[in-house]
C-alpha cells in the first residue's frame, strides 16, 4: 500500500518532454486504472506490464491501482512508458525501494516475458531529460547508442525489468556497454563523376549555392538521377543544431542507421514514385512516423521521375513545402514534424522517353502536354531552377580533362551562402528563401538596365510575373557565386538561360 513516482518521456512531435508517472495502491478488489490521457496503446500496456513483472519473478500487488501520467495536458504515445509504469507500481504496492531512481528518467518498451524493447525517438526524450536535469536515464540496449549521443548525461542501459529492480536492490548493476565502433560512413557520390554535362552540373551548384528548389527535364540517360543524388555532397555542412533536429527526426522515424552518429550531412531522400502518401508526409498510429518530407529536413527531397507520382501525393508536399513543417491531424489531436527540406524534381520530358530526346519523340502533342502538365501548377511553381538537360556527347565521355570535384564546388557554394544569409538576415537564409517583397523591395530592387533581358522575355509572353521573381532569385545566386556584391546584367541572361520551356 502506498504511492511512487517515476520519471519518463512522452513526445510532442519531436520535442520530449519529460512527465511523471505516479501509481497509487489502496486496499480494494485487484484492479488496474490507467489515466492521464492515455491512448490505446497505454492501454494495451496494462497488460504487458502486469505480464512482464509476473515473469520478472516480481510480485504484482493484488490490490486497486490507480496509475496516472502528468501532466495530464501532454499527450503522451507510444509504449516508452512501460517500464516506468511497471516500477511506480512495484514501488508503490510491493516495497520496492527507488532511492537510486529518484533524479532518474526511465524510457523502455516491455515484452511479455519483461524484457526491455527499444523504443523511437530516444535522442530527442534523452535530450529532454538532459533538459530537466535528470541525473541517471535508462534505456533498453538497443538504444544505448542513440542515448549517447547527448553530452553530459549519465545513461545507462537495462535488458530487462528484472535488472533494474535488482539495480534497485543494490544487488545488479545497470549496463554501460563499450561503445560500438562507428560505423564506416559511404563517402557521398562525387560531382567529378558526371562528365560534361556543363548545364546539369551549373543547375545542382546554383541550386546547392541558393538552396533553390531545381526540376530536370531530359532524355534517360542524362545524368538527371546522378547530378541530384550529388546535391547534398555540395550543401553545406549542418550546424549543430541542424544536426540534432535531422537526428532527432531521424530518431523519432526508427530511421537512424546503428553506429552512424549525428546526421551531420544535408540528408537525402528520394522516395520512389509508388510511395504512399503516409511515407512521403508522415504518418501510422501510435507516435506518428515522420514521411520522407520530415527525413529531407535540413536536406533534399528527391522525387526522381517526378511525373510517375499520383498527383494527390505531389499535393500532399505543397502545404509542407510552402510552410517547412508537416501537420498530422489525429484522432486525438495533431503532431507537427518540421520538413524545410530542398525538392528536386527530375523528368523526362515525355512518356516515350526516347533516348535521343525531343527529336525522336514518338509521342502525339496532346499526351506531351498532358505529361508535363501534371508537374506544373502548384508544385513547380515554388520551384526557382527549371532546366533542360540533354544528353552529353561521346567526346565528353571520352575526354581526360579533369573535372572539378564536389570540395572545389562546395567551396564556392558556401562563400556563396554566406554572403546571401547576410545580405537577407533577417528575412531569409538564402536566395531561395526571400520572400518576393524583400526581392522587390525598395533595398534590393535592381536597376530596370539590370533587369531588361526579364522585361523583354515577359513582352514576348515567356516569362510571367512569378517566372521573374524566381529568376532574380536566382541572378542573386549567380552574383554570390562570383563573388559580386549584386548581380549585373549579365547574371540576369545567365539565370534566363537556365530555364527550360516547360517552366516558363
Ligand atoms: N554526364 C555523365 N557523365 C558520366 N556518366 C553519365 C553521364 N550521364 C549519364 N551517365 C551514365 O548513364 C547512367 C544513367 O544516368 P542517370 O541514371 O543519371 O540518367 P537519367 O537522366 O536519370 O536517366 P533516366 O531518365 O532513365 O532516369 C549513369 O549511371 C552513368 O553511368
Ligand atoms: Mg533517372
Ligand atoms: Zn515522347
Amino acid at each position: 500500500m502506498g504511492y511512487a513516482k517515476i520519471r519518463s518521456v512522452a513526445l510532442q512531435g519531436v520535442v520530449g518532454q519529460v512527465i511523471v508517472v505516479e501509481a497509487d495502491v489502496a486496499p480494494g478488489l485487484p484492479s488496474l486504472v490507467v489515466s492521464g490521457l492515455p491512448d490505446a496503446a497505454l492501454t494495451e500496456a496494462r497488460d504487458r506490464i502486469r505480464a512482464a513483472v509476473h515473469n520478472s519473478g516480481a510480485t504484482w500487488p493484488q490490490q486497486r491501482i490507480t496509475v496516472n501520467l502528468l501532466p495530464a495536458h501532454v499527450r503522451k504515445h507510444g509504449s516508452g512508458f512501460d517500464t516506468a509504469m511497471a516500477l511506480a507500481v512495484l514501488a508503490a504496492g510491493a516495497n520496492l525501494p527507488t532511492g537510486l531512481l529518484v533524479d532518474a528518467v526511465v524510457l523502455g518498451e516491455l515484452g511479455l516475458d519483461g524484457t526491455l524493447r527499444p523504443v523511437r525517438g530516444v535522442l530527442p526524450a534523452v535530450l529532454a531529460a538532459s533538459r530537466a536535469g535528470a541525473g541517471l536515464v535508462v534505456v533498453p540496449p538497443g538504444n544505448i547508442e542513440e542515448a549517447r549521443l547527448v553530452p553530459d548525461v549519465r545513461v545507462r542501459a537495462a535488458d530487462c525489468l528484472g535488472r533494474i529492480i535488482g539495480f534497485v536492490h543494490g544487488t545488479e548493476s545497470l549496463l554501460d556497454p563499450p561503445p560500438a565502433p562507428p560505423a564506416a560512413q559511404r563517402a557521398p557520390a562525387d560531382l567529378a563523376d558526371v562528365l560534361g554535362q556543363e548545364r546539369g552540373r551549373r543547375a545542382v551548384e546554383l541550386a546547392a549555392a541558393g538552396r533553390h528548389h531545381l526540376a530536370m527535364f531530359g532524355p534517360p540517360g542524362a545524368g538527371k538521377t546522378m547530378l541530384a543524388q550529388r546535391l547534398p555532397g555540395i550543401l553545406p555542412e549542418l550546424t549543430e543544431e541542424e544536426s540534432i533536429e535531422a537526428t532527432a527526426l531521424h530518431s523519432v522515424a526508427g530511421a537512424l542507421p546503428p553506429g552512424g552518429g549525428l546526421i551531420r550531412r544535408a540528408p537525402l531522400q528520394a522516395p520512389h514514385h509508388t510511395a504512399s502518401i503516409a511515407a512521403l508526409v508522415g504518418g501510422g498510429s501510435g507516435i506518428a512516423k515522420p514521411g520522407a518530407i520530415s527525413l529531407a529536413h535540413h536536406g533534399v527531397l528527391f522525387l526522381d521521375e517526378c511525373a510517375e507520382f499520383a498527383a494527390s501525393a505531389l499535393n500532399a508536399l505543397r502545404e509542407p513545402l510552402e510552410h517547412g513543417e508537416v501537420r498530422l491531424r489525429r484522432v486525438h489531436g495533431e503532431t507537427v514534424y518540421p520538413a524545410n527540406a530542398q525538392l528536386v524534381l527530375a523528368a523526362n520530358p515525355c512518356p516515350c522517353a526516347k533516348p535521343g530526346g525531343d527529336a525522336m519523340c514518338q509521342c502525339p502533342p496532346g499526351v506531351r502536354i498532358r505529361y508535363r502538365s501534371r508537374l506544373s501548377g502548384p508544385l513547380l511553381d515554388r520551384v526557382d531552377l527549371q532546366v533542360d538537360v540533354v544528353a552529353v556527347r561521346s567526346a565528353a565521355l571520352f575526354d581526360t580533362e579533369p573535372v572539378e570535384s564536389s570540395a572545389t564546388v562546395a567551396a564556392r557554394v558556401v562563400r556563396a551562402r554566406q554572403a546571401a544569409t547576410h545580405r537577407w538576415a533577417p528575412h531569409a537564409r538564402s536566395n531561395g528563401d526571400v520572400p518576393a517583397t524583400v526581392l522587390r523591395g525598395r533595398r534590393f530592387r535592381l536597376p530596370r538596365t539590370v533587369l531588361q533581358p526579364l522585361a523583354t522575355a515577359m513582352d514576348r509572353g515567356q516569362l510571367s510575373a512569378r517566372g521573374l521573381d524566381r529568376t532574380t532569385r536566382v541572378a542573386w545566386t549567380v552574383a554570390d557565386l562570383d563573388g559580386r556584391d549584386v548581380p549585373g546584367r549579365d547574371d540576369v541572361y545567365e539565370a534566363l538561360e537556365m530555364r527550360s520551356r516547360s517552366g516558363r
